[in-house]
Parts: structure tokens; C-alpha cells; sequence
């Protein structure tokens, strides 16, 4: 018998928001006011973000809003409950629409480190938005090796994964380490996405 295991695990974590409907009144109140009359802020991405500038940041209230569903991201990732973890959040919005996209890229970077990210789907119709697409940090490695196989189009499972699509639906939010390379496919929607994303800082209190 042969038993087959992993030898890395990539984690990735989704939990649905206890406090999406209160959000999400606060996202429409209060950030598509601007969106309704303004062009994007970002006209290279043609996104509306306060990651960028021209547009007005995020302020704590939104960070408040989100410490219990990361306290609860932390124990499930195995953070030690009797310690005291220190956690900075930043967090920033970003709001879609047609011709939107956004190009591979990371999180890491700074000091201290950001250890996990993560992307609330506020407005969000799976039927026609798509997810962030994640892509696997071993495919560069692994699959250019393809072409020696010269059977690219029959090769088993494990040559198959260069990328990830996690399932999702409004009010969703998925936690995933911040060194995972991702990007936003073009959006062909007319109607609006918008997510917030998240880089925790998370480090213990001696
Ligand atoms: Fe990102």
C-alpha cells in the first residue's frame, strides 16, 4: 500500500460574518455616497479604495467591527488561548465595477510583518462576481517542469493546482497567510463588489 499525505499545508480559512448586516448598512450609508459621484480613485485598476489616495480612509469604527470575528479566526488557527496576543489591524475597502481588476500581489512587507490577511465579501452575488483568485506558491517551482512531461494535458492531480478559487457568498470572509500571491479577475459585472481587506499584525505580550 502507498499512502499519500501532505507534505506543507497552505490554510485557508472562511467563516461567515455574524455582523454582515450591520456592516454592509454602514459600507452603503457611508462609502457609496462618494462612489455614486466620483470616478475611481484608482483609474489605472479602476477601483474605488482607500488603499490609494484621493479618497477618504477607513476610520477605527470599522476596525471595532471586526475584532470578534478575528478573535475567533485566532483560536481556530491555533493561537494559544491563555496567552495575550497582540493584534494591529489595517484595513482598507474596495469597490468594483465593470472593467475593475486587480494584478498578482502579496502582503507581506513592513515592519512588524503582517502574518495573516483577510477579505470580507460585503456586496457580493456569486452568480456574478467572481472570488479572489489565489495562486499556489509552488506552481513556478513545480509546473514549469510541464513541458518535459511533453503530456501537459493528462499529467495526475498534483501537477494540476496552479491556482484556487475559494467558494464564497455575501458576508463571507476568508483569512489566509499574507505571503499567498492573489489578484481580482476583470470584472465584467456592471453591478458593484465590494469587499474589505484586513492585514493583521498579531504578535505576544511578554
Ligand atoms: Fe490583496
Amino acid at each position: 500500500m502507498i499512502y499519500k499525505t501532505t507534505l506543507f499545508d497552505i490554510p485557508i480559512y472562511k467563516v461567515s460574518v455574524p455582523n454582515q448586516k450591520e456592516i454592509k448598512e454602514k459600507f452603503i450609508n457611508e462609502i457609496f455616497p462618494y462612489v455614486d459621484n466620483n470616478p475611481p480613485n484608482n483609474q489605472r485598476l479602476n477601483l474605488y479604495s482607500d488603499y490609494f489616495d484621493g479618497i477618504q480612509k477607513l476610520d477605527s469604527s470599522w476596525i471595532d467591527l471586526y475584532k470578534p470575528v478575528i478573535e475567533q479566526f485566532k483560536v481556530k488557527a491555533g493561537f494559544d488561548k491563555n496567552r495575550k496576543w497582540i493584534t494591529n489591524i489595517d484595513a482598507w475597502f474596495n469597490v468594483g465595477v465593470k472593467g475593475t481588476q486587480q494584478e498578482e500581489h502579496d502582503h507581506l512587507g513592513g515592519f512588524p510583518s503582517v502574518l495573516y490577511s483577510a477579505i470580507h465579501y460585503i456586496i457580493f452575488d456569486p452568480s456574478e462576481h467572481e472570488s479572489t483568485i489565489f495562486f499556489n506558491p509552488m506552481h513556478q517551482m513545480w509546473l514549469r517542469n510541464m513541458h518535459m512531461t511533453n503530456a501537459e494535458d493528462t499529467l495526475p492531480i498534483d501537477w494540476e493546482q496552479p491556482w484556487h478559487f475559494p467558494k464564497v457568498n455575501e458576508g463571507d470572509m476568508v483569512f489566509f497567510p499574507s505571503y499567498v500571491k492573489h489578484a481580482v479577475p476583470y470584472q465584467e459585472s456592471e453591478k458593484r463588489r465590494a469587499t474589505i481587506a484586513l492585514n493583521l499584525q498579531i504578535y505576544r505580550e511578554n
